[in-house]
């Protein structure tokens, strides 16, 4: 039997945040949700999430997770007390308890996968993850023999300064025998700087507690604080980038760029520099995105490109052209071969294939059929002040420079609208419809 229970009932001081730690978002999922997501591959009997600090917060930002079980520590007097809270719930359980830190969110499924079958070859007590840090400052220093024995764990300000000097760090990973754990946990002391009752401090208490370094210690990062947040993300970046580059994305300056995880491309994508992927994104072959482009929540076809623009909530086909300085907005779906063109805002509507908004417009709520040509500085007046109104135009239709389309309006197919009119009444297929003050001529008048 195998439980899982993270940290995540400190308030996290050293963010200086009314956000409690575990919720602050990493590359588009929060802390927690990723340090769970870490023993993805374990699956465990139970899981259990430690909560405390802002508590109902961080149950509801989980409530949609599977199984888990959430444990109330009040007050947070240490990470030894937040692990004494599980007692009750963990009652006559056998096996091994895993525990992960709440802010430890970069841990790689497999590093803890090998974590839980070395501790079950070893036949341990305990078996925690480390990391030799080049500065490990602000971390707990484990002390351990060549055979990877561990004898105790100091944290950093508890330390004197030649036990600082030792750089083997603990990662806050831990997989335990929980009937050996439960023994111990009632023996722990808050002889310490902070007066908190430590985790850490059973290790030493335990027969036989051995380590197991990470090979690459960035896994373990901590994040107490804007900076390491910072760092951590830096980190998740490059993994996103690296990732999407073996798959044969092109990133013209990889370092300007920013991904969510929930990204995925196809072939010969060229992101060019300053852009920016969030959300659940989803690009088709061939696009090429930026530079300076921001899309969230978008799915593009093939052959798309976006240059200098905005893409939220929306859709586009294939060999669409976008921007510059282009908005589409929740809602937008545009087909295949279409133009959104400069200073074009789109909200809510559907462009059939081939239609071209080239200019300085703005369409919302609005239904294009195929091959529309909407001229310059075309505005769908779809609000009267209290509610939204269709505009439909069929297709093969044309709107004149400036035309205001006052909705509801519906403007049948192979329409001309002359510039400058403003439409307020239907118009059927195939007329030309003028709405404008008729040029008045005054001859020598000067
Ligand atoms: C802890 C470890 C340290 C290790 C480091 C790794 C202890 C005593 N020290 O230090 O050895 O190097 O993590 O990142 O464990 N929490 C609770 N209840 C509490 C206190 C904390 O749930 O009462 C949770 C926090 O929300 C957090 C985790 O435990 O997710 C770690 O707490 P934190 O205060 O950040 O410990 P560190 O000082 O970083
Ligand atoms: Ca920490």
């Amino acid at each position: 039997m195998l439980a899982v229970a993270v940290l995540a009932a400190g308030k996290g001081t050293r963010m200086k945040s009314a956000l409690p730690k575990v919720l602050q978002p990493l590359a588009g999922a929060t802390l927690v949700e990723r340090v769970l997501d870490s023993a993805r591959n374990l699956n465990p009997d139970r899981r259990l999430l430690i909560v405390g600090h802002q508590a109902e917060r961080v149950e509801q930002q989980l409530s949609n997770v599977d199984g888990l079980e959430f444990v109330l520590q009040q007050p947070q007097n240490g990470t030894g007390h937040a692990v004494q809270q599980l007692m009750p719930a963990l009652e006559g359980f056998s096996g091994e308890l895993l525990v992960l830190n709440g802010d430890v969110p970069l841990l790689r499924a497999e590093t803890i996968d090998e974590l839980v079958s070395t501790h079950r070859r070893s036949g341990a007590d305990v078996t925690l993850l480390t990391a030799r840090l080049d500065d490990p400052t602000g971390y707990g220093r484990v002390f351990a023999d060549a055979s990877g024995q561990v004898s105790g764990i100091i944290e950093h300000r508890d330390c004197s300064d030649e036990q600082r000097s030792n750089n083997l760090t603990n990662a806050g990973i831990y997989c335990f025998n929980w009937s050996k754990l439960a023994a111990t946990l009632p023996k722990l002391s808050t002889d310490n700087d902070q007066g908190e009752l430590y985790l850490t401090d059973t290790v030493a208490m335990l027969d036989k507690a051995m380590h197991v370094e990470v090979a690459d210690p960035d896994e373990v990062n901590g994040i107490n604080n804007r900076k390491q947040l910072a760092q951590c993300e830096a980190v998740l970046q490059e993994r996103l980038r690296d990732h999407w580059m073996n798959e044969g994305v092109t990133f013209v300056d990889p370092s300007s760029c920013t991904l969510s995880e929930h990204c995925s491309f196809g072939r010969d994508v060229v992101i060019e520099p300053q852009t920016h992927l969030r959300g659940s994104c989803s690009i088709g072959d061939g696009c090429r995105i930026g530079p300076g482009s921001m899309l969230e929540n978008a799915s593009l076809g093939k052959d798309v490109s976006v240059l200098l623009s905005v893409v939220r909530e929306a859709q586009v086909g294939d060999g669409v052209a976008i921007g510059p300085y282009a908005h589409l907005r929740p809602g937008a779906d545009i087909g295949n071969q279409c133009r959104i063109g400069n200073f074009v805002e789109v909200k809510k509507s559907r462009l059939d294939n081939g239609s071209k908004v080239n200019h300085l417009s703005y369409i919302g709520d609005a239904q294009l059929g195929q091959d529309v040509n909407v001229g310059a500085g075309t505005i769908t007046a779809n609000y009267d002040g209290v509610n939204k109104h269709q505009t439909v135009i069929g297709d093969s239709s044309k709107t004149g420079a400036n035309s205001v389309l006052v909705a509801p309006v519906t403007i049948g197919a192979n329409v001309t609208i002359g510039a400058g009119s403003t439409i307020t009444k239907n118009v059927p297929d195939s007329a030309l419809a003028l709405g404008r003050a008729k040029q008045l001529i005054k001859e020598n008048w000067s």
